[in-house]
């Protein structure tokens, strides 16, 4: 019963589709879905920030970031958005000409930030470089990679540490950025394995070195940048007292740590939805439903575990379902963090230690199987779970 309550609840949490005033929107452009302040018609995007050309000729329809070729993969109302963007690349033909493919790339995207978090600047090739530049609030940014290799064995896979590929973290706050590969000598000593410099930046977690990359990469490669809500008043303390206040109903405006300027919406604690549209946040059932004192500011996301562990139980197949009363140990696991408050306290490592120490076998399953300490745990219990095959 709980159990269906709480499915219910992590169910509702999805989008909705859009309204603003009188207009209905589309929420979605091929299999990609497009949540407010994102829209692709006129009356259903904040500001022009956040229009989306939805290309109908494709199949499945295509959506563009503004009236760009840069793609959208993604769009997360939690400030993400996924883009293609385009290698650049710097290449050599027998005799040291310049393959006329070679191109600088210019990704210059006014508004929006790259995500200093989700991805890298890259470089690959033998005989290369390639340089970053951009703007951090109105300063240059330039910075650069470069790599080497005499010959593809002295290649490692999964590795980009200067032998045939070159990463570099992308500094907080990076905007309007364009990037430009080169060579030191024109490829002439490994022509016959390696005759371009690729250069880009790339998702982390979408990119895996290997040596075949030395011979070519795709055009086209994953990047990630935060949008925030900008000329829109000022968030101060949560809330701003301009006309055009981007956060409706229930929902609280954010500053990006990162420096970026502008601000995002979140829906109050309790709260799910689109704090964006009017009356988009709406009450959870799930924080209704587990008594009050459980939920606060701090442990939503354990909240979420649960009902995330709820609906295992419910779709998965009998045998594959956790028993019971694995199920309670982890709503005591639930429980008992919230005693401790390890929740959002930042405590010294010694604590966190000795806590984990005392509630020991709450943490410890059948199998007596080492688990990893704190909070983070609890997801890969829940994952231990699943794979014990029940
Ligand atoms: C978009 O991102 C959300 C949140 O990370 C994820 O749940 C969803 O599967 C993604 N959608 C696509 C089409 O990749
Ligand atoms: C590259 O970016 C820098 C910093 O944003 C800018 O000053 C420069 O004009 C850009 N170059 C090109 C060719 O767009
Ligand atoms: C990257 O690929 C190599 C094999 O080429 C594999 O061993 C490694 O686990 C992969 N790393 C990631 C993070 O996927
Ligand atoms: C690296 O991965 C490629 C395929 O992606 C494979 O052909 C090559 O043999 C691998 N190299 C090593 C050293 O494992
Ligand atoms: C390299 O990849 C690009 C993009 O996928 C493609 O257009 C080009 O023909 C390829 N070049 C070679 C030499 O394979
Ligand atoms: C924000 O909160 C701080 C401390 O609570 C207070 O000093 C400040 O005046 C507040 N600012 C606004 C604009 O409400
Ligand atoms: C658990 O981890 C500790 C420290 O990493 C190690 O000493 C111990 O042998 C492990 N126990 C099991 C059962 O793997």
């Amino acid at each position: 019963m709980l159990l269906h309550m709480l499915l219910t609840a992590a169910a509702t949490a999805a989008l909705v589709s859009h309204r603003i005033d009188e207009t209905v929107c589309e929420d979605r452009c091929g299999d990609v879905v497009i949540p407010y302040p994102f829209g692709t018609t006129t009356g259903c995007f904040l500001d022009d920030n956040f229009f989306i050309t939805c290309k109908k000729s494709s199949n499945p329809p295509q959506p563009f970031l503004w009236k760009t070729n840069i793609l959208v993969t993604n769009i997360t109302i939690d400030g993400r958005l996924h883009v293609m963007s385009t290698a650049g690349r710097d290449c050599y033909l027998e005799g040291g000409e310049s393959d006329p493919i070679s191109t600088r790339r210019v990704f210059s995207l006014s508004e929006f930030t790259i995500s200093s978090t989700e991805n890298m600047f890259t470089v690959i090739g033998c005989d290369s470089y390639a340089y970053i530049e951009g703007s951090i609030s109105n300063r240059l940014y330039t910075s650069g990679c470069m790599s080497f290799c005499d010959k593809l064995d002295d290649v490692e896979n999964g590795t980009c540490a200067g032998t045939g590929c070159c990463q570099i973290e992308i500094p907080k706050g990076l905007k309007q950025i364009n990037y430009s590969a080169g060579s030191f000598d024109k490829h002439k000593s490994v022509l016959e394995f390696n005759q371009c410099t690729f250069a880009f930046v790339v998702e982390k977690t979408k990119f895996n070195f290997s040596s075949s990359y030395i011979w070519n990469i795709t055009e086209k490669v994953h990047t990630v940048l935060d949008w925030t809500v900008t000329d829109h008043g000022k968030c101060e303390n949560g809330s701003s007292s301009s006309m055009n206040y981007a956060c409706k109903e229930n929902a609280k405006c954010i500053v990006p740590e990162d420096g970026s300027p502008g601000y995002r919406c979140q829906c109050q604690p309790g709260y799910g939805g689109n704090p964006y549209l009017p009356n988009g946040c709406e009450e959870s059932c799930l924080f209704e439903i587990l008594e009050n004192h459980i939920v606060n500011d701090g442990n939503e996301e354990q909240v979420k575990e649960v009902a995330e562990l709820a609906k295992i139980c419910l779709n998965v197949k009998g045998e594959e379902r956790p028993t019971m009363r694995e199920v309670a140990m982890e709503l005591d696991g639930l429980r008992m963090m919230h005693k401790h408050s390890w929740v959002n306290a930042e405590l010294n490592p010694e604590e966190t230690e000795r806590l984990l120490y005392d509630n020991a076998d709450v943490y410890k399953y059948g199998d007596g199987s080492n688990t990893t300490a704190g909070y983070d745990s609890l997801k890969d219990h829940v994952l231990e779970v699943l794979d014990d095959g029940r």
